[in-house]
């Protein structure tokens, strides 16, 4: 049986960045960062991406009615591990307290939560699973470069959860594509970290993004259109069949464009990119929660989920949504209490990262 979605949950941690908060920091404007991204603000992390997981984890598991331990697998998506070893996944595991189930970090850039689906559902219809825990997290602040304007307006910290189960024929996930163009690997890089960096030489402050914006706009958009047509064609139903598409939240103008290459209705295309920015693997299921907790989607529903990311990679999912839209119940589960602002946490950065490039010869 195709898996279905039974519960959802997100977590958006406390401290909030405004455009004219990082206009204090960097030569930007509200304005500029509007009018190219349809971005006003993102939320910036205190704690770690495994910590944003798990509470979005617990709110999730809550809403499917179900413990900590009735899960056998868990899958954390996400480009900002907590460590290099052992992966975030197990360090979830341990925060949930769940003694043995299968944990593994899936690193796929933005399109990871719609890879993840894909693996999930996988895992479900061919019996190996029969219970996973779907969490994609990121706390991209950490490793923003914040000299970086065209980068560091982007992008914002958050974190969403699904529980998967056994549906019926014909519910759950329908489709699924997945894809990646490495020819174009570089357009979205972080160098020099992991085991090609040099540890003897190696200045934390110098971790960068490598970002090719207009490159990745473009594939952006084509890639996430082609993904979302492959998925249509596969379950045989057409665009207007849709009743929510929920696409990676990178840009306001790239998700435009691809409904409009899709024909779908932009009322029935959910974007909370103006309050969250892009966060990455976590994007989809930050907006699938808040979907559902407008009541966005009823049983039955079409949902298409199209992505696009790092690798560079591409997706899209395609659900009908099960029986159940409501939650079984709600977590208390909370983040630890921030000391500091979210723009308090970037100057913490950001002036040690001006100080140093200044320091530079030529700097
Ligand atoms: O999940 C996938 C991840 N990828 C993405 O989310 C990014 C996809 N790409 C984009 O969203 C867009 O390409 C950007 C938003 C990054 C850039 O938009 P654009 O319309 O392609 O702008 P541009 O790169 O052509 O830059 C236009 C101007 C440049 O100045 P000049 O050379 O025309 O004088 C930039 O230096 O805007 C300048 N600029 C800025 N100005 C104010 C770049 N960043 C900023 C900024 N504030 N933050």
């Amino acid at each position: 049986m195709p898996a279905i979605i039974t519960g959802w949950g997100n977590c958006a941690p406390p401290g909030i960045v405004s455009n004219m908060d990082l206009a204090t920091i960097m030569d930007t404007s509200d304005d500029w960062i509007v009018e190219r991204t349809g971005i006003r603000q993102r939320h910036v992390s205190h704690v770690g991406s495994g910590d944003l997981g798990a509470v979005a984890a617990q709110r999730a598991l809550a809403a499917a009615g179900r413990d900590p331990d009735d899960v056998d697998t868990l899958i954390f998506a996400s480009v900002s591990p907590e460590l290099l070893v052992p992966s975030t996944a197990s360090l979830v595991q341990k925060r949930l307290g769940i003694k043995d189930l299968a944990a593994m970090d899936l690193n796929v850039g933005c399109s990871g939560f719609v890879y993840g689906l894909a693996v999930a559902n996988g895992l479900i219809a061919s019996g190996v699973s029969r219970c996973v825990l779907l969490i994609a997290a990121e706390r991209l602040s950490w490793y923003l470069d914040w000299t970086k304007r065209d980068t560091a307006v982007l992008f914002g910290d958050g974190a969403g959860a699904v529980v998967l189960e056994a549906g019926q024929p014909d519910e759950g996930v329908l489709a699924a594509v997945m894809g990646n163009d490495a020819a174009a690997a570089e357009a979205l890089m972080v160098p020099n970290f992991g085991t090609t960096m040099d540890r003897v030489n190696h200045d934390m402050l110098d971790l960068t993004v490598n970002f090719d914006g207009r490159e990745i706009f473009r594939r952006a958009v084509k890639g996430m259109t082609k993904s979302a047509l492959a998925v249509l064609e596969q379950a045989g139903v057409t665009i207007d069949d849709i009743r929510l598409m929920i696409p990676h939240q990178a840009n306001r103008r790239i998700i435009d464009a691809v409904g409009h290459k899709l024909g779908v209705d932009p009322e029935r295309v959910y974007v909370n990119v103006d309050r969250f920015g892009n966060t990455s693997a976590a994007s989809i299921p930050i907006a699938l929660t808040e979907a559902m907790e407008h009541q966005r989607i009823v049983p039955g529903d079409l949902v298409l989920m199209p992505a696009f990311g790092a690798g560079l990679s591409r997706g899209a999912a395609l659900l009908r949504w099960g029986p159940r839209a409501e939650a079984l119940g709600a977590s208390s589960a909370e983040l630890p209490p921030a000391t500091e602002t979210g723009l308090e946490i970037i100057r913490r950065h950001a002036e040690p990262m001006k100080a140093r490039l200044a320091a530079r010869p030529g700097g």
